[in-house]
């Protein structure tokens, strides 16, 4: 059983996918994590993320079972793993992780922007959590207890924009994909709605 759970940042994927794996009994994987882990690296480095070489021997180098850095969740870090995430050759270098997780048993919950329609295009279940651009940057700063809304908010864009406009695996919902906006729904109606939606899909 494979549940895929893509959307752009701060739309709640990540709550979701991990409430659906305690709830269903599966492995859940952050992939975000992944190229989070690849940008902490080129940075600690002493790199800039636009640095294809570095990035690219990042990625090969990563041993992606072990991501518990408390600095993965840095707003730097974030803006890192978006730019690293372009390079093909770093999402071809975390490919063969994603999936091999994904297989394993009873099932698992991967969440991310391509899993959908890259990683997994055979998922059982497709979820895209949404929300709109602002809801998502006041839940992004209270997540940062940031004190300017603006900036937040033209960082989500920035991401939204690269993310979506790569060439490779770009962030969209894949054409089987339930789509979830969460713009009007707490954590709790979220979940729920997440919930029914597997439910309604899984195949038994
Ligand atoms: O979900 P997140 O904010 O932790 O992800 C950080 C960045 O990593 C995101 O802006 C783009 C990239 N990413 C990706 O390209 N593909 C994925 N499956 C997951 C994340």
């Amino acid at each position: 059983m494979i549940i895929a759970v893509d959307g752009p940042a701060a739309a709640g994927k990540g709550t979701i996918a991990r409430a659906l794996a305690a709830h269903f009994g599966y492995h859940f994987l952050d992939t975000g994590s992944l190229y989070r882990m690849v940008g902490l690296a080129v940075l600690r480095a002493g790199h800039d993320p636009h640095d294809r070489g570095s990035a690219i021997a990042a990625a090969a180098g990563l041993d992606p079972s072990n991501f518990t850095d408390g600095d993965l969740r840095n707003e730097a870090v974030g803006a890192a793993a978006s730019i690293v995430a372009v390079i093909p050759e770093v999402r071809a270098a975390l490919l063969d992780f994603q999936r091999g997780f994904a297989r394993r048993l009873p099932g698992a919950v991967l969440d991310g922007r391509d899993i959908g329609t890259v990683v997994c295009p055979d998922a059982d279940v497709k979820l895209f959590v949404t929300a709109s651009a602002d809801v998502r940057a006041r839940r992004r700063q209270k997540e940062l207890d940031a004190d300017d809304f603006e900036t937040v908010l033209q960082e989500i864009r920035e991401r939204d924009l690269r993310d979506s406009q790569r060439a490779a695996a770009p962030l969209t919902a894949a054409a089987d994909a339930v789509i979830l906006d969460t713009s009007e729904m707490d954590v709790e109606e979220a979940t729920a709605a997440a919930i029914a939606a597997v439910t309604a899909k899984r195949v038994f």
